[in-house]
């Protein structure tokens, strides 16, 4: 009990101190460039630290076109020297390896250099820009000249061609709707060429023109080529109103429709431990309304070191002395901490002074005060920035056809009843967060309107190492992804998320290999790490593979049996086969 109490009052020290520092503006360090190079040749990393894994992420060489015309001469060179090539960002914020290139003679091909043109078509209402640009320049671009951009991820630190390789989305039923790549008009594509072609050519499609091939390529994970240049629709400039509802998650099954149809931009975060739902009221207001707010998430705000490497060993403490109680304590104080401060919302920029929050949508849609710096004087940083021991967790996004969602919706919530706190190291996250898509033409897209799930959960330092109540995550993992057909989010969520992802596109997939095939027939832009995801392909199981997410336990071996972590059914969907901590069984090994 003492160990707990300790435990609170540093965690409410943290806290303060936190707030203290984020009221004064700080110095950030940026995150680290994701392909570092030494003689032996170039290793490519994810933002989160999640790869490279026991298995390496190698390349021989590295490339920085800063133009269209240096690109296509990258990818003609890795043409005609039959070299397998992987396209690689300045961020490298994807969970999956979707980056990673197979064969130590691969060439990257990076395009954090190509950013400098970005040009708007006033009288077209279109933007277009080159592949490497940042999220955060080109709306501050667009807003500049008095145009908004419909929709975005909510996470800043991305470039608009990674972003729309994976699918990225906020959430919107209405227009073009919450996904990015349903408001693309126009891609210009590098891809391998004949020899009297030069060995590369560059591909440009239109709306309305190539709309089968557009169609592929919006959503290509990287495989179909080199994206040199997005053309998205744009709008005239708008602010938006926002309010969050703190309130109880009862009848949330019945709501969360009419929630996503009556506001344009709504979602919802849902602490099922806390039977608390957020519901986030957000729409848009004529550009004339005064209010200059800016939503600042607190998730993405910068975190002083040693405050993000405390709170990781709190909650390292919590998991090894299997405290739910303390994880619920943490999970309360931190939904207190955002109720007080609005999640990260500034009425003026600077603080959070009451609802509703009214601000631009370039100021709205997205954040990442983490990744910016200035000079030095404390160090802070993204939360989970790997350098520094602080946060590391897996991510869950499932897709599901709003028939299902509801059902799914009312699962978690008969797990939830039977021991509620079992939840609570999803609610220290960010609970449930659950945003709203349309269907979509892009064949690795939704076919129809969809309701998006993303969770959170503690990541031990080795993956070998069992969660506590990991078995509620792996039941709702497979509840989303196999009982209720929810289909992965492309660019997050661990290796099961992707089992039987081909079955689940439909005729859709067949036709994106179609178009694979003929754009890039010797398959120069796949690796062993891409064709895993695209094609879910399940590997062989291992001692323990269900613990990482790279396979769902048949045996106790794949779970921890010498850690007491035995392979079990679900508690509410039996035919889920998920690693339980059954302490009467453990066995000396
Ligand atoms: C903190 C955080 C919050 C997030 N929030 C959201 C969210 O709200 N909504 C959401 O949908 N997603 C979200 N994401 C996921 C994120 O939007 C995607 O992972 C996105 O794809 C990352 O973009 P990137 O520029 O880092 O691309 P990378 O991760 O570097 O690359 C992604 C893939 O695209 C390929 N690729 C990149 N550029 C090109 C190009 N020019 N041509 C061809 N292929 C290319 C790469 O080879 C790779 O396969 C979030 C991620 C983080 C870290
Ligand atoms: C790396 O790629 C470039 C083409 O962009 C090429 O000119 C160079 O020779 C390559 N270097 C190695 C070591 O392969
Ligand atoms: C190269 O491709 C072009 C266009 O597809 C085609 O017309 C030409 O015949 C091809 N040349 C060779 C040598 O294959
Ligand atoms: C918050 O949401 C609840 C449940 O939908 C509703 O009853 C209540 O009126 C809302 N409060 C505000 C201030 O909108
Ligand atoms: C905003 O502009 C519209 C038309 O452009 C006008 O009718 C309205 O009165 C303006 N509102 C404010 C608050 O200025």
């Amino acid at each position: 009990m003492m160990r707990y109490c300790s435990h609170t009052l540093l965690y409410f020290s943290f806290l303060l101190s936190f707030f203290f520092f984020t009221i004064w503006t700080v110095q950030s360090v940026p995150p680290q460039p994701p392909v570092r190079c030494d003689q032996t040749g170039c290793t490519v990393f994810n933002a989160y630290g999640t790869w490279p894994d026991r298995k390496t992420c190698h390349a021989a060489n590295v490339t920085y076109p800063t133009t269209e015309d240096e690109l296509r001469k990258a990818v003609a060179y890795a043409a005609e020297h039959h070299l397998k090539v992987k396209t690689v960002t300045r961020f490298s914020h994807t969970i999956p390896k979707l980056a990673c290139p197979s064969g130590s003679d691969a060439m990257l091909i990076s395009t954090s250099k190509y950013n400098s043109v970005i040009e708007i078509e006033p009288d077209r209402l279109t933007v277009t820009a080159d592949s490497g640009v940042s999220l955060r320049e080109l709306i501050d671009k667009v807003e500049g000249a008095g145009f908004s951009i419909g929709t975005s991820p909510y996470w800043e630190g991305v470039s608009i061609g990674g972003l729309i390789s994976t699918g990225s989305h906020g959430s919107s039923w209405s227009g073009r709707g919450g996904s990015v790549h349903d408001h693309v008009v126009g891609i210009s594509l590098v891809v391998p060429a004949n020899s009297s072609e030069g060995f590369a050519k560059v591909v440009k499609l239109e709306e309305g023109r190539d709309d089968k091939l557009l169609d592929a390529v919006k959503v290509s994970l990287g495989v179909l080529g080199v994206i040199s240049k997005v053309k998205l629709s744009i709008e005239k400039a708008f602010k938006r109103s926002m309010t969050y509802n703190f309130t109880s998650d009862v009848a949330l099954e019945d709501i969360f429709m009419e929630h996503g149809k009556q506001f344009e931009f709504g979602d919802i975060t849902w602490y099922p431990s806390r039977k608390t739902a957020v519901y986030r009221y957000d729409i848009r207001s004529p550009v004339n309304v005064s209010g200059n707010g800016v939503n600042d998430f607190t998730g993405f705000q910068s975190n002083p070191i040693l405050i993000s490497k405390g709170v990781r060993a709190l909650e390292k403490a919590l998991e090894s002395s299997k405290n739910e109680k303390g994880k619920c304590t943490t999970a309360d104080t931190t939904l207190a901490y955002k109720k007080l401060t609005g999640n990260g919302l500034k009425n003026n920029g600077l603080l959070f002074t009451g609802y509703p929050v009214i601000g631009r949508q370039g100021k709205i849609q997205c954040s990442g005060s983490c990744l910016y710096s200035s000079s030095i004087r404390i160090d802070v940083a993204c939360a989970w920035d790997p350098r520094y021991n602080g946060l590391s967790f897996y991510e869950t996004t499932a897709i599901f056809t709003v028939a299902r969602f509801r059902d799914f919706l009312l699962d978690v919530k008969k797990l939830r009843d039977l021991e509620p706190e079992r939840l609570c190291g999803i609610d220290i996250y960010n609970g449930i967060l659950i945003r709203f898509i349309k269907g979509s033409s892009a064949y690795l897209g939704q076919t129809e309107d969809s309701v998006v799930v993303d969770f959170n959960y503690y990541r031990a330092d080795d993956e070998l190492t069992p969660r506590l109540n990991e078995d509620v995550m792996e039941e709702m993992e497979q509840m989303a992804f196999v009982k209720h057909g929810a289909k992965p989010h492309w660019g997050k969520n661990r290796k099961v998320g992707f089992f039987g992802v081909k079955q689940k596109c439909g005729p859709n997939f067949d036709k994106f290999l179609e178009v694979k095939n003929k754009l890039d027939p010797t398959k120069m832009f796949s690796s062993e790490w891409s064709d895993e995801i695209l094609f879910g392909i399940e590997g062989p199981k291992y001692d323990g593979c269900a613990l990482e997410g790279n396979c769902v336990c048949s045996e106790d071996r794949h779970c921890s049996p010498s850690k007491g972590y035995f392979c079990r059914q679900g508690l509410v969907y039996t035919q889920a086969r998920v690693c339980r901590y059954s302490p009467a069984q453990v066995q000396v090994t």
